[in-house]
């Protein structure tokens, strides 16, 4: 093999790349090596080279995802979705129907939603009458809320923050279904179904929450399709499971999505939107908590765009772009969807910067984009450690930036994303001053960064620290 081998360790454990970051890749002129890999017990190759990168990321043929990745997104367990089809089990089909959904009018919804429901979360909390609140953990007990309320409201029309929904099952809320589902939603794929009834009060409340969740979509299902045959205009369809429903009903019937498949698809969302979504914001908040003048700055903009007490206007977004460079820059250090993970269909080349000739690469290699040493590489962001939002500015808005993904399989969520991130963060940053939470003696703002943020990260299905917690003090305009 004319490609260097993996320094030290084993790097098909995820949680190397985040110990190796900016280190792995030193002194490799190809920024790309090969390692005997777990899942196809071969091959596998691991580069942060943007051509090697997009020469995997765009193919429609040689490369593809791996066959394991439906396992884990599946819902029900036989039904493909745009997450984890493959050419041959129906992908394009899946994303034909799927990426026309994601439209300016969602995108209107999601910014409203996300209003709604930072007020709820404020209201449940008591915030307005407090002036100082200590979170242990900001994910846990703000932003997951946040975007598991907002994606449950937009994508399948379900209020998690009611009152209405906190009572749907006396032994489960909706909103408690929705959090246990999306969390264990890659266990609920790849263990064995019998296992959900054995007496483990864990599996069986996994169980429970799929149970109400698919009950709730299948009335939903009844309802909508009632509605249809009422003739009610299907154009109304405003959440993204009728819209799906909309849209797959108006193909033929060979390339319509069945109910099933629908359902696979509006899961996805849940899966796809929570979690990421989720610590991206927490991790912003902790960033800004130790770079006061990043938070400072950011807070005087929104004052500016958003005088008193008037919430962000949809309209607004373009003036508050700091906000979404804030998000991306810390979606650099931490990318919370951290690796481009494909596998080689059939014999293929690959064109390596450095190396004289294409390397050849047997069927079956595993090929992983190493996002997370690609956002810490000091020839692609010089002093890569320092949180820097302003590098953002006239830098790549778009597609075409790791953190959303790379090639056919880049993120059809980024806009509701920004959009939703946006609005949270000019409402939050507006009422809130964000500190780290319990600092130890003598220990510096940098201290806690490394300490909190960095040394404490976990990469399951998404990257992120275990917990950010932290101190809000309210701001006196
Ligand atoms: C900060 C938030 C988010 C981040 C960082 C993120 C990141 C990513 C990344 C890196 C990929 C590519 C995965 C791959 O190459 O295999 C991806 C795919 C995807 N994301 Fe997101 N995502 C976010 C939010 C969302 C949201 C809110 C939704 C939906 C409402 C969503 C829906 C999807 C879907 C459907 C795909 C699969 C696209 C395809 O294969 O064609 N994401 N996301």
């Amino acid at each position: 093999m004319v490609l260097p081998t993996a320094p030290s360790w084993n790097p098909s454990d995820t949680h190397f790349y985040w110990l190796e970051r900016g280190a792995l890749y030193k002194n490799n002129p190809h920024r790309t090596f090969a390692f005997v890999g777990f899942f196809n017990k071969g091959k596998t190759i691991a580069s942060i080279d943007p051509e090697v990168l997009n020469q995997v990321a765009f193919s429609k043929g040689a490369w593809d995802r791996v066959p394991i990745v439906a396992l884990a997104q599946n819902f029900p367990r036989e039904c493909y979705n745009v997450g984890s089809g493959r050419m041959d089990t129906g992908y394009m089909r899946h994303k034909r129907i799927i990426a026309p959904v994601f439209t300016e009018d969602l995108y209107h919804r999601v910014w409203k939603e996300t209003i709604l429901v930072y007020d709820a979360i404020r209201e449940a909390g008591n915030w307005e009458k407090q002036n100082t609140i200590v979170l242990p953990d900001l994910i846990n007990e703000v932003t997951s809320f946040i975007t598991l309320a907002v994606i449950a409201k937009v994508g399948f029309d379900v209020d998690v923050h009611t009152k209405e929904a906190e009572d749907a099952d006396e032994t489960m809320s909706l909103h408690r279904a929705f959090d246990v589902l999306s969390r264990n939603f890659i266990m609920k794929g790849v263990l064995p179904q019998w296992l959900f009834s054995l007496p483990i009060k864990s599996l069986q409340n996994i169980q429970k929450a799929s149970d109400i969740i698919t009950t709730t979509m299948r009335n939903k299902f009844s309802a909508r399709r009632a509605a249809s045959k009422r003739q009610v205009n299907r154009a109304e369809e405003k959440d993204i499971f009728g819209r799906l429903l909309a849209a797959s009903d108006a193909e033929t019937p060979s390339q319509a999505l069945t109910d099933d498949e629908i359902l696979s698809n509006t899961f996805l969302m849940l899966l796809a939107g929570h979690e990421t979504g989720s610590k991206g914001l927490s991790i912003t908040l902790g960033l800004l908590a130790c770079h006061p003048e990043e938070q400072d700055s950011l807070y005087k903009l929104v004052q500016e765009v958003i005088p008193h007490d008037r919430v962000p206007a949809f309209e607004d977004f373009d003036a508050l772009v700091p906000l979404r460079n804030a998000l991306m820059e810390a979606l650099r250090l931490y990318p919370v969807a951290s690796l481009l993970f494909r596998q080689a269909t059939e014999d293929t080349t690959l064109n390596i910067p450095g190396l004289p000739h294409p390397l050849a690469i047997e069927k079956g290699t595993i090929f992983t984009g190493d996002y997370i040493s690609a956002g810490w590489d000091d020839s692609l962001w010089p002093s890569p450690y320092s949180y820097l939002p302003s590098r953002w500015t006239n830098g790549p808005l778009s597609a075409d930036t790791m953190q959303f993904g790379l090639g056919i399989h880049t993120c059809l969520g980024r806009r509701f994303a920004l959009y939703e991130s946006v609005c949270f963060l000019a409402m939050f940053l507006k009422e809130w001053q964000v500190f780290p939470g319990e600092m130890r003696p003598g220990e510096t703002l940098q201290g806690w960064r490394k300490r909190v943020l960095e040394d404490n990260v976990q990469l399951a299905v998404t990257l992120g620290p275990s917990s950010v917690p932290v101190r809000l003090e309210r701001r006196r305009p």
